[in-house]
């Protein structure tokens, strides 16, 4: 029964099919494979997720996530450039896993290329959905209300993302019709993004505060605690109160801010204490102890504004009222929560018990500059990771390059180079800019101009924030343009090997001439993620889901050095027995810093993968049917 499972398609078959007719037209040059990259890599990462994983993963220690990330993606772009050269069809590492693994393997990583493209979608469009409501809030003073622009996982109070929703609709409209001048829209998106990249770094650097980098003691960093109040308080609401729908969350807002207000008091308190009794207390220390206590304040001070001016003190529920006892209440359940949180950003680790040897470690890492330690560094580049995907989408473009045996390695190292460089540097101005404590965690390159738009009160830099904004939503729509692109040619592959049904993934439309069927197939599924699924949870399934694909890429490109070490290969890995080996290795690393749930997840898509395959492809497949 399980014959043929491991067939692998030759080298042969590979390029035969690349020559073949019924191929994508050949039409993409250096440049344009290189403006595909940078357009599909360079969005939601960026723009939404260094500012989250800077205040609370790394702290300034996220341009060193980066730097990991970036190193990672370089040693298995390398290998992505063999194979792209070698086997230049539309499959990416679906193809090179069938011309070494087989079969099944390859279904696997196909399955799993769905995870990194579509699912990429469904996150970025929430980021996208981010930066619309910061926009509008620039312009207009307006948002979306919260409770349609978020899933109900990531706030108890939201039905669903109603602008992520609108984005992937266009999104799909869009690539149905068929823009017919693609390559000219792409670049014009690209440029506008790169533009907007840079004017955030050059505008920016006039901002930088160095002393944002090297002079705030990991005393300031928010503790797991800090980070847990959330959930406590909705965990209290729900099972101290037994609240449930409309009664719960209006509870949820009420307390919130309480909750926080007494956190950050005793918070304060403890950082002082700490501090003064090290000897390490500063003026810039209290400034910015003052400046979260006002900012706690205020949000207890609510909407209206009434008791104006009252202390923190004042504004907190007496200890023996209802208040004051949910607020003890929420406050233990976040210390118990907490200790989970601190295991759990070891990931896997934990799990088999290596975080007690390496913690000393971490505590030995921890400085100005990396306030969260080693661990910080890694679970940040496990992060930010996202932000890099996307330099493999130039790979499922390799049937329409014009010379894809020397433009689509240039392609994938230019655009990766490129974007590595670009993040580095916004993530300097983002730390650079304000404490990384403060910063914003839903659109933090935006909201920095912003913030500082409002204490200089500068029309200029109020006019930077909403460029900015507009800059990062259409970065964001190419990315979302080019992974679907992307998703249609990897489900076209599959579909032409018979794994899946032609009539769905190879269908093109009459008229528009596009795969429109798969197309909206992809649209749909990856609006219900993003409108209804815990986004962060997606986030991290994505990235280990890509770091999987890099894996095996890495691998593949080992077995077949070995197993074919005559075939011709245009583009040759430098140091290969070095560079796949290592690539192997880092990216597994990045993975080992991803909570077990997400591992669990992985599993749980590729058991579902496998269920596809035993009930269609297997009984469909080309090459087996052929053998
Ligand atoms: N790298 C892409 C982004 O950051 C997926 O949006």
């Amino acid at each position: 029964m399980f014959k043929g499972l491991f067939a692998t398609k030759s080298l042969e078959m590979l390029q035969a099919e690349a020559a073949g007719e019924n191929r994508l037209r050949r039409i993409l040059g250096p440049i344009g494979l290189t403006s595909l990259g940078v357009g599909a890599i360079i969005g939601a990462g960026i723009f939404v997720m260094t500012g989250r994983v800077a205040a609370e993963d790394a702290g300034p220690a996220v341009m060193l996530s980066y730097a990991v990330a970036g190193v990672a993606c370089a040693l298995a772009a390398f290998c992505y450039a063999e194979f792209a050269a070698m086997a230049p069809v539309a499959g990416s590492a679906y193809t090179y896993a069938y011309a070494t693994l087989g079969e099944l393997m390859a279904w696997i990583i196909g399955w799993d290329l769905v995870l990194e493209y579509a699912m990429a979608g469904a996150t970025v469009a929430s980021a996208w959905s981010e930066y619309f409501n910061e926009l509008t809030s620039i312009l207009f003073n307006w948002k979306v209300p919260e409770y349609l622009s978020y899933d109900p996982f990531s706030r108890a109070d939201a039905i669903f993302n109603l602008p992520a929703v609108v984005i992937l609709v266009i999104v799909t409209a869009i690539l149905v019709v068929g823009i017919r001048e693609s390559a000219f829209s792409n670049t014009l998106l690209v440029v506008i993004k790169l533009g907007v990249v840079l004017f955030i770094i050059f505008a920016g650097i006039g901002y930088i505060t160095s002393s944002n980098w090297t002079s705030i003691p990991p005393q300031e960093r928010k503790t797991p605690e800090e980070l847990s109040l959330a959930s406590a308080v909705s965990d209290y609401a729900a099972d101290g109160e037994m609240l449930s729908g409309k009664a719960a969350d209006e509870r949820i807002k009420q307390l919130t801010p309480i909750v926080e207000g007494a956190f950050t008091q005793r918070r304060v308190k403890a950082i002082r204490e700490e501090l003064t009794a090290e000897g390490k207390f500063t003026v810039e220390t209290e400034k910015r102890l003052a400046a979260r206590l006002e900012n706690a304040r205020q949000a207890m001070e609510g909407d209206d504004k009434a008791p104006k001016d009252k202390s923190i003190e004042e504004l907190l529920p007496s200890p023996s009222s209802k208040d004051g006892k949910a607020v003890e209440d929420v406050l233990a359940r976040a210390k118990e929560t907490a200790k989970k949180k601190a295991v759990e950003k070891w990931g896997m680790i934990a799990e088999v018990g290596l975080n007690e040897y390496l913690a000393p470690f971490d505590e030995s890492t921890r400085s100005n500059f990396t306030p969260y330690g080693f661990s910080g560094i890694m679970l940040g580049a496990a992060l930010v990771f996202f932000a890099f995907i996307g330099f493999d989408s130039i790979s499922t473009h390799a049937e329409e390059a014009i010379n894809p045996q020397r433009d689509v390695p240039i392609g994938i190292l230019a655009s990766l180079l490129v974007c590595t460089v670009l993040y580095m540097g916004v993530s300097a101005v983002i730390t650079g800019m304000q404490p990384y404590p403060d910063i914003d965690t839903r659109a933090a390159v935006a909201a920095a101009f912003r913030q500082r738009a409002e204490i200089e009160q500068s029309g200029v830099l109020k006019a930077s924030a909403a460029l900015i904004a507009a800059g990062g939503l259409a970065g964001m729509t190419s990315v979302l343009l080019i992974t679907f692109l992307s998703q249609a040619r990897i489900f076209l592959a599959i579909s032409r090997d018979g794994l899946l049904p032609q009539r769905i993934f190879a269908a093109i439309h009459p008229k528009f001439r596009t795969p429109h069927v798969s197309t909206i197939v992809t649209g749909a599924v990856t609006a219900v993620f993003a409108a209804l699924t815990p986004i962060q949870d997606l986030e991290k399934m994505v990235n280990i889901g890509t770091l999987f694909a890099f894996i095996v890429v890495c691998a593949a490109v080992l077995i077949l050095r070995i197993k074919r070490p005559d075939a011709a290969r245009p583009f040759r890995c430098p140091a290969v027995y070095v560079v796949a080996p290592l690539g192997i290795l880092v990216n597994l690393a990045m993975m080992l810093f991803l909570p077990m749930a997400t591992w669990l997840r992985l599993v749980g898509w590729l058991a579902i993968g496998l269920v596809i395959y035993f009930a269609f492809g297997y009984r469909h497949s080309a090459l087996r049917q052929q053998n």
